[in-house]
């Protein structure tokens, strides 16, 4: 059995249909802060196969205890708070979730003598990277209370790596995901007014939003708008079943990027988000974004090397899959 912490959010429930696909028995822990239990009701539906679920808070012993009295093998471990704008205002709730929640996580999993653990980290770590494309020991220069709360996990588990040799821990770093399921039954469902490009976009299209604002048109870029390496979630959740049979053979803590090796424009994203949706899409351009970087993406080769995955899905195919989830689902799980 995998226990998969926050699987109920965006990420947790595209690795669960997998895992269920794989194979696996899966047990969801999730307090549902930032999600609904409608998302695993449609993961069960794709997969046609049942989830164990427990609701509650990572922080909570008791909770964690009574999750990891399962048989469980391995932890996914993505429940956490993801905001960066949010994370300067509230900082101490990001440490108190995404480090305090990730401690009590691994001292749980210690008692209960479960040692192989998947941890989300985020590009966030790199702050703004000197090179690109960004490599693995490129140097962490985390910006944001989210982005160091990150880099403080990351911390301890390496620290937990080096004086146990039993964990076996994979720390993976994503990019930007984006898509969704391509049933159109579970994609990114974010409260009120989305932080991110694509979820913006896909309000704009389904008409909830007027027009999408394109922070700077001044970047040193080809066309000026900032690049991102976009990944399908679909991808980025094969790669943690990658992650899952890596570790099973691995002594050292592995820190790997998920990304496609490959940057898109904002205005590339908005053009093939119209060829999606098959209408021209609002948009004005306005101030640069505080904190913003001009372009980055992944170097994805240790991905490739140590877990034998590969992004596959370009970003037309990560367009149409959101535009369907949002066209079918203009509320969310409601
Ligand atoms: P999400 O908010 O959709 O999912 C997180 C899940 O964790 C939610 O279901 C939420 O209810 C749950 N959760 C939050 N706090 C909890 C707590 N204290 N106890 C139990 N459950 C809790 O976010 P996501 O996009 O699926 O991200 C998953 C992980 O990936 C996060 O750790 C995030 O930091 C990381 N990540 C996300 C992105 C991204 O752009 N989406 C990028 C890099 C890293
Ligand atoms: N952008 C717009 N308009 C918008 C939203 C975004 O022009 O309404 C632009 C941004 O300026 C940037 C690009 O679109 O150039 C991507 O922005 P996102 O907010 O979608 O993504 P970020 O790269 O800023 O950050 C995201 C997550 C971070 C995570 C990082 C890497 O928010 O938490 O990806 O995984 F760390």
């Amino acid at each position: 059995m995998i226990l998969v912490t926050g699987g109920a959010g965006y990420i947790g429930s595209h690795i669960c249909v997998q895992l269920l696909q794989a194979g696996h028995e899966v047990l969801v822990l999730d307090n549902f802060s930032n999600s609904k239990p409608e998302a695993l009701r449609r993961v069960e539906c794709i997969a046609g196969k049942k989830i164990h679920l427990l609701e509650g808070d990572i922080r909570d012993s008791t909770i964690l205890d009574r999750a990891l009295s399962h048989p469980v093998r391995a932890v996914i471990h993505l429940a956490g708070l993801k905001a960066v704008g949010e994370s300067v205002n509230k900082p101490v709730d990001y440490y108190s979730v995404n480090v305090t929640g990730t401690l009590n996580l691994i001292q749980a999993m210690q008692r209960h003598q479960v040692y192989q653990l998947v941890f989300s980290s985020s590009a966030t770590v790199y702050g703004t990277p000197e090179t690109v494309p960004i490599k693995e020991d490129t140097p962490l220069h985390p910006e944001s209370p989210y982005g160091r709360s990150k880099w403080m996990a990351e911390q301890i588990l390496h620290d937990l790596s080096l004086s146990v040799a039993n964990w076996k821990i994979v720390v993976l770093r994503y990019f930007n995901p984006v898509g969704a399921h391509p049933s159109g039954l579970i994609g990114e469902d974010p409260s009120g007014v989305p932080n991110n490009l694509m979820p913006y976009i896909s309000q704009v299209a389904s008409g909830k939003r007027p027009l999408l604002q394109i922070y700077g048109n001044d970047y040193p870029t080809p066309d000026g708008t900032g690049i991102r390496d976009y990944i399908h979630v679909e991808d980025l959740a094969a790669g943690h079943l990658a992650a899952l049979t890596a570790l099973k053979h691995s002594n050292e803590l592995l820190t790997i990027n998920l990304g496609t090796g490959h940057g898109h424009s904002v205005m590339e994203v908005l053009n093939a988000y119209e060829s999606a949706c098959g209408s021209k899409l609002s948009y004005q351009i306005s101030a640069r974004r505080p904190g913003d970087v001009a372009f980055y993406w992944a170097d994805p080769s240790q991905a490739t090397k140590i877990l034998g995955w590969t992004a596959r899905k370009d970003l037309q195919s990560m367009c149409n899959d959101s535009w369907r989830w949002q066209k079918l689902n203009p509320n969310g799980f409601c």
